[in-house]
């Protein structure tokens, strides 16, 4: 396990690098890091950047890496965009509006890097490993500096030193791997809890979804190196921990030694000092009865389970291929509802999949109104070029999908307020997370459904789970005192 021990200032590397990962790495972050002081000196002031990161948590652990190279190259990290050195967007590709986002966000930094020439930047991440994209930011935005994707994520230290030696943009892009690199620098944003991966990639090909086209083939990680990496983690502070996959449910499959979720969970439950364990996400068609089971027994899992539907009609499903039917999916909500009653059951929902009629959109409202989420993530159906459903015919016009997608969002709302308020009255445990902002007597937690709880307190709580008693529901969060 990495535990900042290297010592790199100390390393040769007038010698060639190492073959062997992650030592090759280690010899290229001193490199940079030789190259960054000189820097740093010649200008009399540190050098800064910043790691800007779009999507998912898979994206946001990813980033806590870069971050953590970038601390040991001697960056200091800054929130001011426009002043930094170096600046790292880690990009999402799901839907078109994620890639907008992106192309507006560089089109503000060339505006800045006119002004000020020596700043770095890079991009990174899901969006780059669609080659239209790279084909375009070659084509007009030749300002951008170095280009890698998902899989070479690791080698982030040696492409930056490739850049200094080189006038020109890098490019780095692989179609897929099956390697998975340890023990890399990791900088968290919070001292308390973590994401952990637990497996990379997705096999699933849900046909409207790009991920498993950008992110490759599903790999799991062993389970020792999970562990470790969670006995170090608590050993560092950390009380909760995010177990991160596309679909954690079929962990394990492609190990040498198969191994199940529900098995991992068993083993991540005994390590001491680790009071919460949450995971994301679980696809409906690989939750066994097993995870079921471990989940009813276990002490530290959340009561809470984020099981996207997507749609709550069976035809609707088929073509999205996700191979379940909306009665086997409201089947499982009920084994999992009289294992864990009271669990906090949460969702992902596309609205306007193409050939989706009003009689199937009623079905998924139907699967919203017998659920009764406590929250749902409602998105509108984005096309992604290179899926399926791209050239499926019969998209559905514009009007429609917004039509649908506010009367989903309405009922979604409603319900979400109803059901998060049943809880009033009720003392719960809750992990403190940060000094409130806008009033600095109050802390503001998570509950184990991860609903948000606001009460009277002070910094001295953070990171440490409370008992509170929930005074008032908000909507979707909490009052409360300490009890
Ligand atoms: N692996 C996770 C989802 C990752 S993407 C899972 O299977 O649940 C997160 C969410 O984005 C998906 O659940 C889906 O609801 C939404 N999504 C993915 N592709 C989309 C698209 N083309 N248009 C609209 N929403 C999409
Ligand atoms: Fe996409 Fe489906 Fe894989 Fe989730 S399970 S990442 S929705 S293909
Ligand atoms: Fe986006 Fe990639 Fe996550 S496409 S949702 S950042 S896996």
């Amino acid at each position: 396990m990495y535990e900042n021990r290297i010592e790199f200032d100390k390393m040769d590397f007038t010698q060639e690098p190492p073959v062997e990962e992650p030592q090759r790495q280690y010899y290229y972050i001193a490199r940079a890091r030789a190259y960054v002081k000189a820097e740093s000196e010649r200008l009399g002031r540190p050098l800064t950047c910043v790691v800007t990161t779009f999507g998912c948590q898979m994206n946001a652990r990813d980033s806590e890496k870069l971050s953590g190279i970038l601390r040991q190259i001697g960056y200091v990290e800054t929130t001011e965009e426009e002043q930094a050195d170096f600046v790292i967007f880690n990009t999402c590709t799901v839907r078109e509006n994620a890639n907008l986002r992106v192309y507006g966000r560089l089109g503000q930094l060339n505006r800045v890097k006119k002004k000020h020439p020596h700043m770095m930047i890079a991009l990174c991440g899901c969006m780059m490993q669609e080659p239209e994209v790279v084909e375009k930011l070659q084509k007009s935005y030749r300002f951008v500096d170095l280009i890698f994707g998902t899989h070479n994520i690791y080698k982030f230290a040696e492409l930056f030193v490739r850049r200094l030696e080189s006038e020109r943009m890098i490019i780095d892009i692989w179609k897929d791997t099956d390697k998975i690199v340890e023990d890399l620098p990791v900088e968290r944003k919070y001292p308390f809890k973590s994401g952990v991966n637990i497996m990379f990639g997705c096999n699933n090909f849900c046909s409207y979804c790009i991920v498993p086209y950008v992110r490759g083939r599903e790999r799991s990680r062993n389970p020792q190196d999970i562990i470790r990496e969670i006995e170090h983690l608590v050993a560092d502070g950390v009380v909760e921990v995010m177990l991160l996959g596309q679909n954690v449910n079929s962990y394990g499959k492609t190990l040498d030694e198969p191994m199940s979720f529900a098995a991992l969970l068993q083993e991540i439950e005994k390590i001491e000092g680790l009071e919460r364990i949450r995971f994301m996400t679980s696809h409906p068609k690989d939750l066994s009865d097993e995870l079921i089971d471990v989940m009813a027994r276990s002490k530290k899992i959340c009561r809470h389970l984020h099981l996207p539907v997507q749609s709550g009609s069976t035809r609707i499903l088929g073509k999205m291929n996700r191979r379940y039917t909306k009665e086997q999916y409201l089947q499982l909500v009920k084994r999992l509802r009289d294992a864990v009653p009271d669990i906090s059951l949460t969702t992902d929902i596309i609205v306007g999949f193409p050939g989706e009629t009003e009689e199937d959109f009623l079905e998924t409202m139907d699967v919203v109104e017998q659920v009764r989420y406590d929250s749902a993530f409602t998105f509108q159906y984005s096309k992604r070029t290179g899926t399926p459903a791209a050239t499926m015919e019969n998209q559905v016009p514009q009007d429609v999908v917004t039509d649908r997608f506010d009367r989903l969002l309405t009922r979604v709302q409603e319900i979400s307020a109803q059901t998060c308020s049943r809880f009033e009255h009720t003392i719960q445990n809750v992990l403190v997370e940060t000094v409130n902002d806008h009033d600095s007597s109050l802390v503001t937690g998570r509950m184990d459904n991860n609903l948000l709880v606001h009460f009277p307190g002070n910094e001295s709580l953070i990171g440490k789970i409370v008992p509170v008693k929930l005074t008032e529901c908000k909507g979707f969060y909490y009052i409360g005192e300490c009890v």
